[in-house]
């Protein structure tokens, strides 16, 4: 058996984020989603072999940053790249040449599940042998996704975004397919919308009367794709978190709570850290209190700020903002500083930022 990850798309709903980066490889507690799913199939799976369909724009940082990985010790990887963003179904296609007689494992570059999840829906499509299986997850609002209207173990009818759904089960973005899925591809047009849907593909199949098994997620799942998602990602990731592990050295001035995770060469002065949290290495903290479900990249410099429920790219610089900086993401290589007068830690109204990458903005 084998998988397809499709990490391609455009991404704007993550706009400023995206514009130097794509979805797929921005990093939730501290590791890209792209290699959070690398990590379950690897632990969930007996997969072995990976295709990744990717965007002609950030194909090549895409396959660089897998190539210079560990999982390129564990499993045999194909890369694809797709021209356009013309539907899931599309990328499905265009990896035909590559999947060849095998069933596969199709997992969305930008889902995060817990653990356990993955292994439990595997065991099920290997056992039954389906011509598919859709992994769903039951939520209050289904209308910006696929749903699935389902009966004793089958689904019935699955539906792309619908305006009135007929049920809360939404199309988690893993599936599991017979190679016979690329027949039901062929079969389909673009939608509305102009794209190939991997929902009219599924529904070719139950109109010919093949079986369509379905899975439901017990636990978390998330669909990466917007900011405020990306922070209940991070928060979810960083509630794992099981034990302290601490590799830089602190005085009596810095208060330590809840779990955290510390890499080496940090320096943390006068501050309260509120765990969960993680802090990569080579960062300096003066005069903070961050935390909780904080997530800060290598080299981070934060001074005289009050942090909360956020993610902070790598070679990021804060200082004195005043207030606290809540439910935020700042990309890589950002400044906001302002002057050491305008500190004032007292202050407690909220404030959200999402900052692009490379954005500066400072007063003297
Ligand atoms: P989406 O989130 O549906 O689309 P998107 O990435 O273009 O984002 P936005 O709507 O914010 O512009 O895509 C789900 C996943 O599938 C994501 O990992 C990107 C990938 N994808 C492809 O690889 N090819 C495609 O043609 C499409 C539409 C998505």
């Amino acid at each position: 058996m084998k998988a397809v990850i499709l990490s391609g798309g455009s991404g704007q709903r993550l706009a400023p984020l995206t514009n130097t980066i794509t979805k797929q490889l921005l990093p939730v507690a501290n590791k890209p989603t792209l290699f959070h799913i690398l990590d379950l199939i690897k632990e969930e799976t007996q997969i072995k072999s990976i295709c990744i369909v990717v965007s002609e724009e950030y194909g090549h940082k895409v396959k660089e940053s897998i190539i210079n990985s560990e999982y390129k010790k564990h499993f045999e990887f194909d890369f694809v790249f797709q021209d356009k963003p013309l539907g899931l179904a599309h990328a499905v296609q265009i990896t035909n040449m590559h999947m060849g007689n095998d069933p596969f494992l199709m997992f969305l570059g930008d889902i995060l599940i817990d653990k356990g999840e993955l292994k439990k829906a595997y065991e099920q499509f290997i056992k039954n042998k389906p011509e598919s299986l859709v992994v769903l997850k039951e939520i209050e609002d289904p209308r910006p996704y696929g749903i699935a209207e389902v009966s004793n173990g089958k689904v019935l009818k699955l539906v792309e975004k619908p305006q009135e759904p007929k049920s809360n089960l939404c199309l988690s973005g893993i599936y599991f397919f017979q190679p016979s899925i690329f027949y039901a591809i062929a079969n389909i047009k673009p939608s509305y919308r102009g794209e190939l849907e991997i929902t009219d593909a599924v529904d070719f199949q139950i109109q010919e009367k093949k079986s369509v098994e379905y899975y439901i997620i017990k636990s978390w799942w998330f669909d990466i794709g917007t900011p405020e998602n990306m922070i209940k990602s991070n928060e979810a990731l960083l509630n794992k978190l099981a034990k302290n592990n601490i590799n830089s050295k602190f005085n009596q001035s810095v208060k330590i709570q809840g779990v955290v995770c510390i890499d080496q060469n940090v320096t943390i002065e006068d501050s309260e850290i509120i765990g969960p949290a993680i802090i990569a290495k080579n960062s300096y903290l003066k005069g903070c209190k961050i935390g909780p479900f904080v997530s800060l990249g290598e080299n981070v410099y934060l001074k005289n700020i009050k942090l909360e429920n956020s993610i902070i790219r790598e070679n990021t610089k804060i200082t004195n903002v005043m207030g606290i900086i809540s439910n935020s993401v700042f990309g890589k290589n950002v400044e906001l500083s302002l002057s050491d007068n305008l500190k004032d830690l007292t202050k407690t109204n909220k404030t959200k930022y999402i900052v692009g990458d490379d954005t500066k903005c400072t007063s003297l």
